[in-house]
């Protein structure tokens, strides 16, 4: 487990992770109209690099929508990507403060230790690599969110550290 300058965020959404904020923000500029939903998912997969089921559901809250509407919308566009095959993610920052500071590298570095691209799942299941754009971290950048757990200042030898640990560990944890 990478374990510097982790930080756990705080308000917006019960699990203090900053991203629902910048999510909520990103509503109100909506003023949550029910018309925006596919921008809104545009959004929220931009700051998460996926849409799992927890962020439609807070989606489906704030706009006033039922589940069934923002999960159908979720599911028809192609350019969405619902949760990650792997048992593990790994969420690199591509946004602008994270690209200056390395992010491709660390895709690289992914790509090179585990054979994975943006959208790839290893083939034993265990590691899904997702880009994300600016996750509201940027004076941490690079930033990578390992499963729901935001890590900034990652060098490229914590990245490989990670996910080899993961895929050596197999551990389905
Ligand atoms: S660009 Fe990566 S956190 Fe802002």
């Amino acid at each position: 487990m990478v374990n510097q300058q982790t930080s756990k965020q705080t308000a917006g959404h019960p699990s203090g992770d900053k991203r629902f904020k910048l999510l909520e923000v990103a509503m109100k500029r909506h003023q949550y109209r029910h018309d925006a939903l596919i921008e809104v998912l545009h959004k929220a997969q931009e700051l998460f690099g996926y849409l799992e089921d927890d962020l439609l559901y807070f989606v489906s809250k704030r706009l006033k929508l039922p589940p069934s509407r923002v999960y159908g919308v979720a599911t028809f566009y192609h350019f969405f990507t619902l949760k990650p095959k792997g048992r593990h993610s790994c969420v690199v920052c591509t946004g602008t403060a994270c690209f200056v500071k390395g992010a491709d590298e660390l895709l690289e570095c992914v790509r090179d230790e585990i054979g994975i691209s943006p959208g790839e799942t290893t083939g034993d299941g265990g590691v899904s690599l997702l880009t994300a754009r600016c996750i509201g971290a940027c004076g941490n950048a690079p930033v990578v969110v390992y499963d729901e757990e935001i890590v900034g200042h990652q060098t490229n030898e914590d990245i490989r550290s990670q996910v080899k640990g993961w895929t050596i560990g197999s551990d389905g944890a």
